[in-house]
C-alpha cells in the first residue's frame, strides 16, 4: 500500500474532506490528516472532541471492493471487518511505541486503564462494484492532557501521555499505524479474516463480561460470549439463547 498523505491545520471533519475527495476519484491509500477538527464526528451520530494539540485525527480512503493488481475484491459482507482489523492495528502500533498494550472494547474502541484514548470510525460509501470506497476514520488522544477534556467526558477519556506517564511521540505513532494498517488489510483481501479475527480476540476486552449492548432503540443484557469470525458480538442471553450483533449499528456499556 502507498499511502499518500493530505495534511490540514484544522478541518471540519477529516471524514468528510476524505468522503469528498474519494467521490472525486482520489486513489485507495490517500491519507487525510488535520491537526484539528472544529466539527469531528463519532460512531452512532455522536461528536468527537478533535483539540488543536496532542492528537491523530485522520481519515483514510479505502477502495476494497475494486481489484488491486491480482488481488481479487475483498466481499462487501467482508467490509465491517475493515473496522475491527484498523482495531488491531491501532492496538499493535500503540504497544509497538509506548510498550503498553492496549485493550479492544468490540467494536473498535481502544482503552488502556479502563479509560478510551481511541475510537474508529468506518463508512462505507460510494455505490455499486468496484466503485465502491470506505473512509476509514481513526481518532488517537496521544498528548491531549486530560483535563482538556469535557466534563461529559473526563471520567471515561484518556491519552496515551496521560496512561503511559510521557509524551508519545506523535509522527511515528502515525507512521506505525499507517504500516500496521497496511500489513492488516493486506491479510484482509489475502483472504486471512479468520487470523485477523483471532487476533482481534486476543486483544478484545469483552469476552466473559457482562454487558449491555444497545441497537436502534433496543437494547439486550447479557454475557459477551466472544467475537465470531465475521467479527459479530455474541452475546449469551439470560434465557440461555445467543444473539450476535454487527458493530456498525450497535454499542456496548459495561453492566
Ligand atoms: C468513535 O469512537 O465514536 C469513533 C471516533 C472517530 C473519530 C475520528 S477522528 C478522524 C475522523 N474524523 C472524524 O470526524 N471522525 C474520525
Amino acid at each position: 500500500m502507498r499511502w499518500e498523505v493530505l495534511r490540514y491545520p484544522s478541518l471540519p471533519s477529516t471524514q468528510e474532506t476524505a468522503r469528498e475527495l474519494a467521490a472525486r476519484g482520489a486513489p485507495e491509500g490517500t491519507v487525510v490528516r488535520a491537526d484539528a477538527q472544529t466539527a469531528g464526528r463519532g460512531r452512532l451520530g455522536r461528536r468527537w472532541f478533535s483539540p488543536p494539540e496532542g492528537g491523530l485525527w485522520f481519515s483514510v480512503i479505502l477502495r476494497p471492493f475494486a481489484e488491486a493488481g491480482r488481488r481479487p475484491p475483498l466481499p462487501r459482507d467482508r467490509a465491517p471487518q475493515i473496522g475491527l482489523g484498523a482495531a488491531v492495528a491501532v492496538a499493535r502500533a500503540v504497544a509497538g511505541v509506548t510498550g503498553c498494550v492496549p485493550g479492544i472494547k468490540w467494536p473498535n474502541d481502544l482503552l488502556l486503564g479502563g479509560r478510551k484514548f481511541c475510537g474508529i470510525l468506518a463508512e462505507a460509501a460510494g455505490g455499486a462494484g468496484g466503485a465502491g470506497f470506505v473512509i476509514l476514520g481513526i481518532g488517537i488522544d496521544v498528548n491531549v492532557p486530560p483535563s482538556a477534556f469535557p466534563e461529559d467526558l473526563q471520567s471515561a477519556a484518556t491519552s496515551l501521555a496521560a496512561e503511559t506517564g510521557r509524551p508519545v511521540p506523535r509522527d511515528e505513532l502515525f507512521d506505525r499505524v499507517l504500516e500496521e494498517l497496511a500489513a492488516v488489510y493486506r491479510r484482509l483481501r489475502a483472504g486471512d479474516h479468520g487470523g485477523v479475527m483471532a487476533e482481534f480476540a486476543r486483544f478484545c476486552i469483552v469476552t466473559g463480561r457482562p454487558v449491555r449492548v444497545q441497537s436502534g432503540a433496543a437494547w439486550w443484557e447479557g454475557v459477551a460470549e466472544g467475537v465470531d469470525s465475521a467479527g459479530a458480538l455474541v452475546l449469551r442471553l439470560p434465557d440461555g439463547s445467543e444473539r450476535r450483533f454487527h458493530g456498525g449499528e450497535a454499542s456496548l456499556r459495561w453492566l
